[in-house]
């Protein structure tokens, strides 16, 4: 785990984050992730296996564990935040109302710690699915974390099992980087703030492959008080064929890129999000 990552995800942010991210669909995004694994997994023309099991890697506040569990999944995780993982556990507690045959696994560590034996993902076996769902893989700034995660995933999956992860498309970010933005987020009456503002200044690193981002969060207090937090998080940014040899020396075979939410064409310059698939080989 490098420096620059040991300060993200704090506890204002892990509090503010569902407030960011509130238009995000999830249960359409983990439908797209498993039809994907359909196609995809080896096992495509067979039935599919009483039980599917999920490794959610960076599961963040548990929203699409969620999903997994609304799909019937059984869902492992491992996430590094304390704070994301505090609110995630809150969130999966309804698990029984699912059809999720059995409670999520919901463990806290970094992707070092799985594959070094630390953090066990012991309950349900190997798994069908390993996903990296919006840039965690972003987030593995060195070749050493990228390698790392992969192989924790690897670790986790059956022979034809498969590996999702989305990211910022290099060619795109190369071409039109990223700019200054300044958001202001709808808020209800349940959060701790009667108004809410994220800055996010970025600085591509051409040299890293990496967008150093720094995020200013500002929470206007309902009495008035003002709550705010910096924090330093960057996207790396992936290019096909760089993917594809990491992934091949992790025992990972790439076999497509899209563009993300959208399995009717590969990937290509100006797609800004993109997904590649894996088949554990
Ligand atoms: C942008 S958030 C996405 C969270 C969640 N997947 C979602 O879609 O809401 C990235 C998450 O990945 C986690 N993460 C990134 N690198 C990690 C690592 N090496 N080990 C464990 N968690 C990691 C972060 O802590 C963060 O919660």
């Amino acid at each position: 785990m490098t420096d620059q990552n040991s300060q993200v995800f704090g506890e204002m942010y892990a509090r503010a984050y569902d407030l960011c991210y509130r238009t995000t669909n999830y249960d359409a995004e983990v439908d797209w992730v498993v039809q994907l694994y359909k196609t995809h997994g080896v096992d495509r023309a067979r039935p599919l296996p009483p039980l599917h099991h999920v490794f959610d890697m960076g599961y963040g506040t548990g929203s699409h564990a969620v999903s997994f569990m609304k799909k019937g999944w059984v869902v492992s995780g491992v996430e590094r935040s304390a704070p994301m993982a505090a609110i995630a556990r809150e969130r999966v507690k309804s698990w029984r109302k699912t059809p999720s045959p059995l409670p999520p696994e919901l463990l806290v560590g970094d992707f070092q710690d799985v594959v070094d034996g630390r953090v066990v993902l012991d309950g349900y076996g190997e798994c069908d699915l390993a996903a990296m769902i919006f840039i965690v893989i972003g987030y593995q700034f060195t070749n050493e974390d990228l390698m790392t995660a992969l192989t924790a995933a690897r670790n986790s999956l059956r022979l034809g099992g498969v590996l999702y992860v989305d990211y910022w498309y290099g060619p795109t970010v190369v071409t039109s980087p990223p700019r200054a933005e300044l958001h202001e987020y709808k808020v209800d009456e349940t959060a701790s703030w009667e108004k809410l503002y994220r800055l996010v200044s970025p600085r591509v690193d051409y040299d890293r492959n990496l967008v150093n981002l720094t995020y200013k969060l500002v929470g206007i207090k309902r009495d008035g008080g003002v709550e705010e937090t910096i924090e330093h998080h960057g996207a790396r940014y992936f290019f096909e064929p760089e993917l594809r040899l990491a992934g091949s020396c992790a025992g990972l075979r790439l076999i497509t890129t899209h563009p993300f939410m959208d399995s009717s064409r590969r990937a290509t310059v100006g797609d800004w999000k993109v997904a590649s698939v894996f088949s554990a080989v």
